[in-house]
């Protein structure tokens, strides 16, 4: 067990004044856990303390070179009362990932898991019990690394610090599982070959606002991404991957474009591939084209699409708009596989089905 100091606060739930589904994103737990880095020390040992403002240089090279990278996790309480973190392990290994692409210090395993134990010890209480009806609220965890040193050399940071946050949430989209209508950037790409499309690393998100308010003002809830090369395979979401489903019923086909170095490597879309094996359906990764994903569309050969991640979950792609063009997805509705791997991610999650092995905290 990692050292570690506490400073508790005598705040000890939010969850009583929380809306029923709070806003993603807006209802933080009364604590954080921190630590830092530095070239002599290493890793100092880690801090849970009330959830605040952070002690900051103004020359913080973080905040001028976005030297900053990030994770997204879930703690679900589950049917019989206990708490669960969905598959930390690999959150771990992915931040140590994107901390490399950006020449930062990794963050071993066992400093992440004993962060996750130690916020979620302290702050599960603010995720009431979720009842048959009530909404399946979970925890959302979001752990930062960022480069702390006061320095505008342009070079690597030689300080470093590690946040754990988090906030409780009902689901990215207020509305749950219903289906989303998305748009097709042509204008903006999200990532190139080379570039840093494969790592969650702060700067992949805020050049997606601009083309979101496009989308929003084409009536559209979420931007889908083409590749930057060709322009023409579909991509991912931004903040969550992509499915199509082939076919109908037992012999439907789940299809999901392949890691090719410029989408991110979802711990959600891991999951949906394996539970789609486990319910007997045949997965493929397989890039599919925006041409031929609305001309399987209208032959009836795509009858749905959804998107996956740790803060969408499943969500149903319900349409599409591409330039003039606009084409519905199946009936427009949720259709039967999606709901199917909703039902098994969030089934293995809250512990109403076994959870393949290692996938539980
Ligand atoms: C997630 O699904 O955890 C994400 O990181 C997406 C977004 C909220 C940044």
């Amino acid at each position: 067990m990692t050292d570690i100091v506490t400073d508790r606060t005598a705040r000890t739930t939010v969850a009583a004044q929380a809306p029923k589904s709070p806003e993603f994103g807006a209802s933080f737990t009364a604590h954080m856990v921190t630590a830092s880095w530095t070239a002599d020390g290493g890793w100092s040992p880690l801090v849970l303390q009330p959830h605040g403002p952070l002690p900051m240089s103004p020359a913080m090279v973080g905040l001028h070179y976005g030297q900053v990278v990030f994770e997204g996790l879930k703690a679900h309480r589950r049917t019989d009362g206990t708490v669960s973190v969905f598959r930390p392990d690999r959150h771990a290994a992915r931040l140590a990932e994107s901390a490399r692409r950006l020449a930062i210090p990794p963050l071993p395993e066992r400093l992440f898991l004993d962060a996750v134990d130690l916020l979620v010890a302290a702050d599960q209480d603010e995720l009431q019990h979720v009842g048959p009806n009530a909404p399946a609220l979970s925890l959302y965890l979001r752990p930062l690394l960022y480069a702390s040193e006061a320095h505008l050399g342009l070079r690597p940071a030689r300080e470093y610090a590690f946040l754990l946050i988090a906030f409780v949430t009902g689901g990215f989209f207020a509305d749950g599982p219903e289906p989303v209508p998305v748009w097709v950037s042509t204008r903006h790409h999200r990532a190139a070959p080379g570039g840093t499309g494969a790592v969650k690393f702060a700067g992949n998100y805020a050049p997606t606002y601009l083309a979101q308010e496009e989308a929003a003002r084409a009536g559209c809830r979420q931007v889908v991404w083409l590749d930057a090369a060709e322009r023409r395979w579909v991509e991912e979401l931004g903040g969550m991957n992509l499915f199509f489903v082939r076919g109908r019923g037992a012999g439907a086909q789940v299809v999901t474009p392949p890691l090719g170095g410029t989408l991110l490597p979802g711990v959600t879309r891991d999951s949906l591939l394996h539970l789609a094996t486990r319910l007997g359906y045949e997965t493929r990764e397989e890039r599919v084209a925006v041409d031929q994903w609305r001309a399987e569309c209208a032959a009836g050969t795509i009858t749905e699409t959804f998107a996956s991640g740790t803060a969408a979950a499943v969500t149903p792609v319900g349409s599409v708009r591409h330039g003039d063009a606009e084409w519905r997805i199946g009936d427009g509705g949720a259709g039967p596989v999606t709901l199917a791997l909703h039902n098994a991610l969030t089934g293995v999650q809250t512990g109403r089905s076994p959870a393949p092995d290692g996938w539980l905290r």
